[in-house]
């Protein structure tokens, strides 16, 4: 048996913690053999490949990003896109694929799956959170993890000239990331997309704050919206997926402090340090599981499945149910942080 393995969308800390448990419980479990596909969709479409064995995988546990690289390559819209990646399979002698993705990457490997009976297992994998089969992904702990130090650190140094600091994080059109980041940061505002937002309210909440002689922070993830007007982006470029480039809310929102209250705003785009670097433990250990229940659900032949957590099990999932509803913040959890606003 050979089992290709690609990594596809935005990178995130503790895809080569995935890669390395498939390869090592592949290797010694089931004498499979593997092949790495560079870059996401591109490898199976241009037959772009990488070694991949015990030798190419060690040390990588900490390491962040993907030793296979990635891409928002989508085989779908390729010309003959379908028909080039089955060639390549073949040409490679590869008998099972392994697609390590979010909503994108995996909503391919279902469609070549289900439709055209390439066989895939998927393993979740985004710092958004946002994928509604499984209660966590990898990478997202992380995240969350560099938010809150950047947090942290803007609080001593807007105090220090009382100022109001917008902290703008990722996240996409889900506010996982403000909302933990928001809540362990001690933020005195969190707007997040689920929620429209009402730019005097925060306002209010920053005078407030004011006036206890503390300097405000505002978390602000890059999909929030006003209450009247549209999302606010720095371009309308977009992927290849068709998603548009989100950030410019916490440009835009520091201004409006400003004009508003005549208190001094300045804004932080954390963008891509919060998918850098070394993987949390937690994102470690989640990250392993998954790959070790990857590879298993390949000697089973449990082809269309995605391995998902739920509380502290790893299960299967069809991949269709995880690619098909975006998992959103609850508004009772947003309720629930409203507390420390102001
Ligand atoms: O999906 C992960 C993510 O980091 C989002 O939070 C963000 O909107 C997007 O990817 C950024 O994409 P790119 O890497 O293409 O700039």
């Amino acid at each position: 048996m050979r089992v290709g393995v690609l990594t596809g969308g935005g990178d995130c800390p503790g895809l080569n913690a995935v890669i390395r448990a498939i390869v090592r419980k592949g290797v010694q479990e089931y004498g499979y053999e593997f092949t790495g596909f560079r870059d996401g969709w591109h490898g199976p479409l241009k037959g772009d490949t990488v070694p991949l064995d015990i030798p190419a995988v060690r040390g990588i546990l900490p390491r962040g990003g993907t030793i296979l690289g990635s891409s928002r390559t989508n085989p779908l819209k390729a010309e003959n896109g379908v028909r080039r990646v089955k060639e390549n399979l073949a040409k490679y002698e590869v008998d099972a694929l392994i697609a390590i993705g979010g909503e994108d990457t995996l909503g391919v490997a279902t469609a070549l799956s289900d439709e055209y009976g390439v066989p895939c297992v998927g393993v979740p994998k985004t710092i958004d959170n946002d994928l509604a089969a499984t209660d966590y992904t990898f990478g997202f702990d992380t995240a969350v993890n560099i938010a809150t130090e950047a947090i942290d650190r803007l609080h001593t140094t807007a105090e220090s000239h009382m100022r109001v600091l917008v902290v703008e994080v990722m996240g996409r059109h889900a506010g996982w990331i403000a909302l933990h980041s928001g809540l362990a940061g001690g933020a005195n505002a969190i707007l997040i997309p689920e929620q429209r937002f009402d730019v005097d309210q925060v306002c209010a909440w920053v005078e407030s704050r004011f006036k206890i002689r503390y300097a405000p922070i505002v978390v602000v993830a890059e999909g929030a919206m006003p209450k009247d007007g549209d999302m606010v982006l720095k371009d309308q470029s977009l992927d290849s997926f068709g998603h548009v480039r989100l950030s410019g809310v916490g440009e835009w929102l520091a201004k409006e402090i400003e004009r508003r209250t005549g208190k001094e705003a300045r804004t932080t785009v954390l963008g891509h340090i919060q998918r850098g670097g070394t993987p949390s433990a937690f994102d470690r250990w989640l990250a392993t599981r998954f790959g070790l229940h990857a590879i298993d659900a390949v000697r089973d032949q449990d082809w269309g499945k995605m391995v998902a957590l739920r509380g502290t099990d790893i299960v299967r999932v069809p991949l269709r149910d995880a690619t098909t509803q975006l998992k959103t913040v609850d508004p009772r959890l947003y309720t629930e942080a409203g507390v420390f606003f102001g």
